[in-house]
């Protein structure tokens, strides 16, 4: 089916002037942006979105390095975008990341992993609608 997924160019990313080379990696793999911005993360906002994960040992590192530098986010379309997507950035463990992946040309370490994208249909509606208003979603 013709899905929609939340990707984020993180700030490890952004710091190393990879915004295009990682926007284009998502066209050249058959996404079409339909909605684009960067911006910088409050650290509430950081929190809200990474909600699942409060507890966890990393969470602390995890909302501090998403608010170290801006962030750009997008909505990415294409049949199979959820799955087709975490595919094309590959794993988090670096020991699992498979030739070709985002995460394994451009990952710094498990935290600093250059993106970040949903895990299914539910989480990609919750985060898509976390950034974004139905009017700067653009039909193509
Ligand atoms: P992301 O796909 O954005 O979802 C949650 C993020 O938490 C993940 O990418 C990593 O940046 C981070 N993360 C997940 N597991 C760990 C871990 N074990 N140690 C540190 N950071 C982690």
């Amino acid at each position: 089916a013709l899905e929609r997924t939340l990707s984020i160019i993180k700030p490890d990313a952004v710091e190393r002037n990879l915004i295009g080379k990682i926007l284009s990696r998502f066209e050249e793999a058959g996404f079409q942006v339909v909605a684009t911005k960067m911006l910088h993360l409050t650290q509430p906002q950081a929190e809200g979105f990474y909600a699942e994960h409060q507890g966890k040992a990393f969470f602390a590192e995890l909302v501090e390095y998403m608010i170290s530098a801006p962030v750009v986010v997008s909505v990415l379309e294409k049949q199979n975008a959820i799955q087709d997507y975490r595919t094309l950035i590959g794993a988090t463990n670096p020991e699992m990341q498979e030739e070709g992946t985002i995460r394994r040309d451009f990952a710094e370490s498990k935290t600093r992993n250059s993106v970040h994208g949903s895990d299914s249909l539910e989480s990609a509606a919750r985060e898509i609608a976390y950034f974004f208003v139905e009017s700067e979603i653009c039909e193509r």
